[in-house]
This record gives C-alpha cells, structure tokens and sequence, in this order.
C-alpha cells in the first residue's frame, strides 16, 4: 500500500503527462464509495460528475466490482474473433428485455463510445450503400476521426487536425441557442424551424440517395443538456422512413437510466435503427456497444468488425452486474425522485436569481443550469442578460462548489453547469449537493 507521501512525490510524473488532456482538480483521487471519492491528501468530495456519466451506481458498487473480480479469476481475455465468452452472451442475454424496440437484436461490444460510434458509421455506410451523414449541431460523438468528423459541440475537438471524414452535414439541433432564437420560443416553434433546414438540407446539399444515417443524442450532452423533443425525433423518424435513411441513436451519455427511462429515445416512442452505448453500461470499466437490427447487420461480411479488445470479459460480467443491480435497486424510481427534489431546488435557485439564470433543463438526473451570458453565442438573444453580470459564471460556480466538496462540471460553449450524480444517491447526499450549489451560485454572484 503506497503512503501519501510516496503519492506526493509521484506526482512530479504529471508533468510528463500529455499537455493534451485537462484535469478539473489537483492531486491524485486514489479511491471511491458510493456518491464520494477521496484523494491522496484526505480530501473527501462529493461526486456530481460519475467521472463524466460512468459511475451512474456509484464509484465500487460492492456487486459490480465482485462481478469484475470473480471474472478475471475465470478468464479475462477471450479475443472477439477466436470464440465467445459468457459474459458477452449474458449480457445480450439481459439487454435484450430492456432495448427501447424489439427488432433491436444484433449487438456487437467494443471499449470506448468513440469507437463504437466510428463502428455506427461503418455499419450505416456498408449496409445502405450510401456515404453521407447528417448530424445535429452542437453534438459531441467523440474523438475519433469518424466521431470527430460528426461531432460540432466545440472547435476544440478537431481544430489544426483536419481532413476529417468527409460527407457530414450538419442541421440546428431543436435548441434556441442553435437556431439564434429566443430562449422563450415555443418547442413546436424549434421543432418546426429544424425540421425545416432538414428538408432544406436534403433538397439543397446531401441528396437523400446519398445520404446513409442521421445521428442524434436523444439529449445533447457536450451541447448543453437540451433533451430532444419527442416531436423532433418522431420527425426525424418520419424523414429517415421516407427515404430509407438510418436514425442512429448516441445514447452514450443519456442512456442506461440516466434520464429515467433504460434509454433517453423510449420517452418519445421513436425506434432508432442503431443505438450506440457506453459510459453507465459497465460503471467504470470500459465497455460499449453498437445495437442494431440483425437483418441489416447480416449485411455484413464476417472479420469486417472486430478489434483486440472488443467486449472485454471482466467489462461484460461487470455489465450483467449492471443491469442486475439497477433492477433489484429499482433505480429508475430512485432517478425519477431525486431529479424532482434537484429540479425543485434550481427552479427555486433560478427565481431567486432570475438575472443570473436563464434556464434548468434536462431529464432525469442528466440536469442542468444555464447561465446568464452577456457575451458570447446567444447573447442577443440573451432575456436576462444585464450589465452586472459577469462573465463565466458557470466556470466560476464550479470551481466555487469544487472547493466546497463537490466535483461538478461545465458543458458546452455556453455558460452551462451539469448535473451527473450517481443513479444511486441518496436524498440527504443529493441534498448536500444541492446545497452546496445554492451556496456557490450565492457566493459568486454576491462577488459579483
Ligand atoms: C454522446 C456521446 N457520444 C460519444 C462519446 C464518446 O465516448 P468516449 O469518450 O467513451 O469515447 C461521448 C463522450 O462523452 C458522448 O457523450
């Protein structure tokens, strides 16, 4: 067992990390419970991140990390393509019951979600014959080159790095911010005006003949936790039905309980003909899948996916843990309670502060505060934007709530807060959490 003094002088090392990924907090986060994670020098902090909607049972769920432990003392790699293992089948064995629509019955598991979306695309290119995508703004699918290539929440991701795939083009995402509206304009407003610069896309720049799949998260996330309406994605499905266009569902961040539902897209009803998951599947170990349907994934010649890793063994049984736990936890009920007791606090928070905060939004605990932002994209639009609002509120109140205890992010190019807590969490925990928040957003603006 190492001591913190040995922690303390490894950490010299991380200066020879890559200056390429970013880090929220110093020091070195050494273990995790439940709703906490402690770092090296005792700091404990509450968990309102899930290491970015991973840990959705929380961190070391005792049946998860039993389920990992018992598989790497049976067999911890068996290659996709010499044989199959048993967790892989038990886990499609468990899937299966829950997918938002039966016809989806072909599954294929790979590690990351980035690389299950470059698969997505590959499937939708092979099996329509067709090379063109169409994804939404504002989205983030990763960053991988295909995932890159259809992703448009910030430059970041793909700056100085391109040619990208090429054939991706992009329509507004039924988001005021998207569409340069008001934040008051009604959704049947929003779902109109996107679905129209669809068609307008199809007509004017990707002929639907050549166009393979749209791709959607049933809730923005890297965008700014906008849930999708229902009538958008049932738009959506109309189009894709007419021309023979595949709805692929990126349910990567909002599915797998998340938003209260198994998967974010059930709500609406809308049966997506690939849905891609990850992140909450395996609760920390990497794991995630493309989910289609077999008639179109017979299409596709044996030894065409594959990869060293995909569907690792110890990944799969920490899943079936998954799966397992979240019903006998009865989890989505205890999604559904929590998100009603945080929404009632920020709408308390947001009248307490109608200058400083334009919106709280989200789904289930997939949740969020939007910021004030005189400056920026959107700000002419901007209802409550004043003069005394200052800039980066939402980087500002997550520090300030960092420093209180809790780890807490940021999303999207706007002044955004989100909201990720355990699946889990308890009343009082989500509470605290709460609290901690009002006291930061209190303290911020008192500064001014
Ligand atoms: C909606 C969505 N798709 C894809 C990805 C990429 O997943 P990964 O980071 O596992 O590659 C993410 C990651 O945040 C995501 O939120």
């Amino acid at each position: 067992m190492s001591t913190t003094s040995d922690s303390q002088s490894l950490l010299q090392y991380g200066a020879n990390v890559t200056h390429g990924v970013s880090r929220i907090t110093e020091g070195i986060m050494k273990s995790g419970k439940g709703s906490y994670v402690e770092y090296d020098d005792g700091r404990k902090m509450l968990d309102f991140t899930c290491g970015i909607g991973v840990t959705s049972l929380g961190h070391c769920h005792p049946k998860v990390s039993k389920a990992a432990a018992d598989q790497c003392m049976d067999i911890v790699h068996v290659q996709c393509s010499i044989a199959f293992h048993e967790p892989y089948l038990r886990l499609i064995q468990k899937l299966l019951p829950i997918m938002p629509d039966p016809s989806l019955d072909s599954f294929f598991f790979w590690n990351s979600g980035s690389e299950a979306v470059e698969a997505t695309l590959k499937l939708a290119r092979t099996v329509t014959g067709r090379q063109n995508f169409i994804c939404m703004q504002g989205a983030y699918h990763g960053r991988t080159f295909g995932a890159m290539a259809v992703t448009r929440s910030k430059t970041i991701y793909s700056k100085g790095v391109a040619p990208l795939m090429p054939g991706v083009f992009t329509m507004p995402f039924p988001f005021w911010h998207q569409l340069g509206l008001p934040p008051s304009t009604p959704e049947s407003t929003l779902v109109a005006q996107s679905l129209y610069q669809l068609e307008l896309l199809l007509a004017q720049q990707t002929a639907p003949s050549d166009t393979a799949a749209i791709i959607v998260e049933p809730v923005l996330g890297e965008g700014g936790y906008v849930p999708a309406p229902a009538a958008f994605l049932k738009g959506l499905r109309e189009v894709c039905d007419k021309h023979g266009i595949l709805l692929i569902a990126d349910e990567v961040q909002c599915g797998f309980a998340r938003t209260g539902t198994f998967f974010a897209i059930e709500e609406s009803g809308v049966r997506p003909d690939i849905m891609v998951i990850a992140k909450g599947l395996a609760n920390g170990f990497p794991l995630s899948g493309v989910i289609s349907r077999k008639e179109l994934t017979d299409k596709l010649q044996p030894g065409s996916f594959g990869g060293t890793y995909a569907g690792n063994a110890v990944s799969c049984a920490a899943a079936c843990a998954v799966v397992d736990a979240m019903h006998a936890e009865d989890i989505l009920l205890n999604v559904r309670a929590r998100s009603a007791e945080l929404l009632a606090s920020l709408h308390g928070l947001k009248a307490a502060y109608p200058g400083h905060i334009l919106d709280v939004r989200g789904r289930g605990l997939m949740l969020a505060v939007e910021f004030a932002t005189p400056a920026g994209p959107g700000a002419a639009h901007d209802a409550v934007a004043s003069p005394q609002v200052g800039k980066t509120l939402a980087a500002r109140v997550a520090k300030r709530c960092i420093e209180k205890g809790m780890l807490i992010l940021t999303t999207s190019v706007y002044e955004v807060v989100r909201f990720i807590p355990p699946l889990n969490i308890s009343a009082a925990d989500l509470k605290k959490g709460a609290e901690i928040f009002k006291e930061a957003v209190e303290e911020v603006v008192r500064e001014g």
